[in-house]
């Protein structure tokens, strides 16, 4: 039997870029665990009149996280890195929040979620630039680029619940 070990990995960046790119991938999985676990908690404890329309929209957006995060884990494995994959590693790596303890109205969990998506856009923004400036990977600034026109959605679905009401 011939050992044999996986070449050396050569995605034509830098190692700078590599480790770079790998760690903007990690807080932004943490991130989108964060909005799906506030998605699944919405889903079961939305209450009031609009309950039918938002318990089935929190649960479109929560299944389509679940692929964004598969994606987003997957990638940093491309990377060459480990993924993060526990809820504590999430929750010291998220820029976004959870409230704990709360119940919101359904009004202010609408608000609170396009928040979060107004923030990831945000924070999207931000590292597709980085990623474009300083280590030139044009996959990643797609791959993020997709992400955000998503998020983008996402926040109008929900925002369109919060106006003209
Ligand atoms: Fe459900």
């Amino acid at each position: 039997m011939v050992e044999t070990t996986a070449p050396q990995l050569n995605l034509g960046l830098s190692e700078e870029a590599r480790r770079g790119v790998a760690d903007i991938l990690k807080t932004l999985l943490a991130d989108e665990m964060v909005l799906y676990v506030k998605l699944r908690n919405y889903h079961w404890n939305v209450t009031g009149p609009q309950f039918i329309a938002l318990h089935e929209l929190f649960e479109e957006q929560y299944d389509a996280l679940a692929e964004v995060i598969d994606d987003t884990a997957e990638r940093i494995r491309q990377y060459g890195e480990m993924t993060p994959g526990t809820l504590e590693e999430f929750k010291k790596l998220a820029r976004l929040t959870e409230q704990p303890g709360e119940y919101p109205d359904w009004r202010t969990m609408v608000a609170n979620l396009v928040a979060d998506h107004e923030a990831l856009i945000r924070y999207l923004r931000e590292d597709t630039d980085k990623i474009d400036d300083d280590y030139d990977d044009i996959a990643s600034e797609d791959f993020l680029t997709g992400l955000l026109q998503q998020h983008q959605k996402m926040a109008w679905l929900l925002r369109a619940h919060l106006e003209g009401a």
